[in-house]
């Protein structure tokens, strides 16, 4: 892939998971690079600017801040924070639809916005939902708009879903039952897309990708994990109850749905040939089996 694109992308959300993974990929192609963030003295944001990031501090309620930060860029990429309640779903939307209406008032000639894998229409998950109604803003927008629709974070098996080790045996349990694929990418293919699209070296067949780099049922995933410990492994799935919200609840009942929803991973190979799949980013991402848990 050969940078196209010589002037400078913006990047909200580039102290984060998966706009620092859009910093990297835009970095390794030499693009010059300009962090929107709130604070430019918090450590993050300071990481950045030592490796030549120019940062441009905004407030998503400030829309000078934005316009500002926004002035003579060829290129933004957004993706809107967590949301863990109904209340900051509304949050969700309100930051969404300014930075689309600064990138609107800036003329920005192309954005990218790192949505969630479903956002083509309406699921009744609130932090999907969320999503698809910023999609729906930016395609009003008359913007040229491109999105990235995120499926689950490999790295989430390295916190919320990270497996344990009991008895020598790597245990896996999710509220997802035993037969339905989990589909998953990993967050630096997130970024690599992202960053394709915004230098203009691919693009979005219909406005969209849909990033899966693997689909794997929780037997499947804690099979994977196994194989790479060398242990044996096994999968449990849990109820739905030990979920932390009734958002993600509902998140999880919507994936239980995978098979009306299938997905094309051919697309996001074509765009980024050595996406990950479960095994290589086992690998790649350096994982090692955990300590045994008390009492096993
Ligand atoms: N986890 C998954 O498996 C998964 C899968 C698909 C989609 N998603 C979606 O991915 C998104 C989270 O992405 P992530 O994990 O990359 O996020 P993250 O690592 O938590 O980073 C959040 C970024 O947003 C910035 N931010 C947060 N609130 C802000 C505000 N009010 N104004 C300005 N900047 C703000 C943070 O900046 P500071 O440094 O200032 O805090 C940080 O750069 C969520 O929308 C989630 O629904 C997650």
């Amino acid at each position: 892939m050969s940078t196209q694109k010589t002037g400078t992308i913006a990047v909200f959300g580039a102290t984060g998971q998966q706009g620092g993974a859009v910093v990297d990929a835009l970095l390794d192609h030499k693009a010059r690079v300009r962090a929107l963030v709130r604070d430019p003295q918090s450590d993050r944001a300071r990481t950045l600017a030592a490796r030549g990031v120019e940062l441009a501090t905004v407030r998503a309620d400030d829309p000078a801040s934005l316009a500002t930060a926004l002035a003579a860029v060829e290129g933004f990429y957004f993706m809107t924070p967590e949301a863990n309640s109904l209340e900051e779903v509304e949050a969700e939307i309100r930051i969404g639809t300014a930075l689309v209406d600064a990138a609107a008032e800036a003329g920005v000639p192309h954005v990218v916005f790192n949505s969630v894998f479903g956002a083509d229409r309406e699921s009744g998950v609130p932090h999907h939902d969320s999503k698809h109604a910023i999609e729906q803003h930016l395609r009003k927008s008359g913007l040229r708009a491109s999105m990235v629709r995120a499926t689950a974070f490999m790295e989430n098996f390295t916190n919320v879903m990270a497996p344990s080790l009991e008895q020598g045996e790597i245990v896996l349990r999710l509220p997802l039952p035993n037969d339905v694929p989990l589909k998953m990418i990993s967050v630096r293919d997130i970024g690599r897309v992202a960053a394709a699209l915004l230098l203009d070296t691919a693009q979005a067949p219909g406005g969209a990708v849909e990033l899966v780099g693997d689909e794997l049922t929780g037997p499947q995933i804690a099979a994977a994990f196994g194989a790479h410990a060398g242990l044996p492994a096994r999968y449990e799935v849990l109820p739905l109850s030990v979920l932390p919200t009734d958002l993600d609840r509902v998140m999880f009942r919507e994936f239980a749905k995978a098979a009306e929803y299938p997905t094309d991973s051919a697309v996001v190979c074509s765009i980024e040939p050595a996406t990950l799949d479960l095994a290589e980013w086992i690998r790649a991402s350096g994982w090692t089996a955990p300590t045994n848990v008390a009492g096993s």
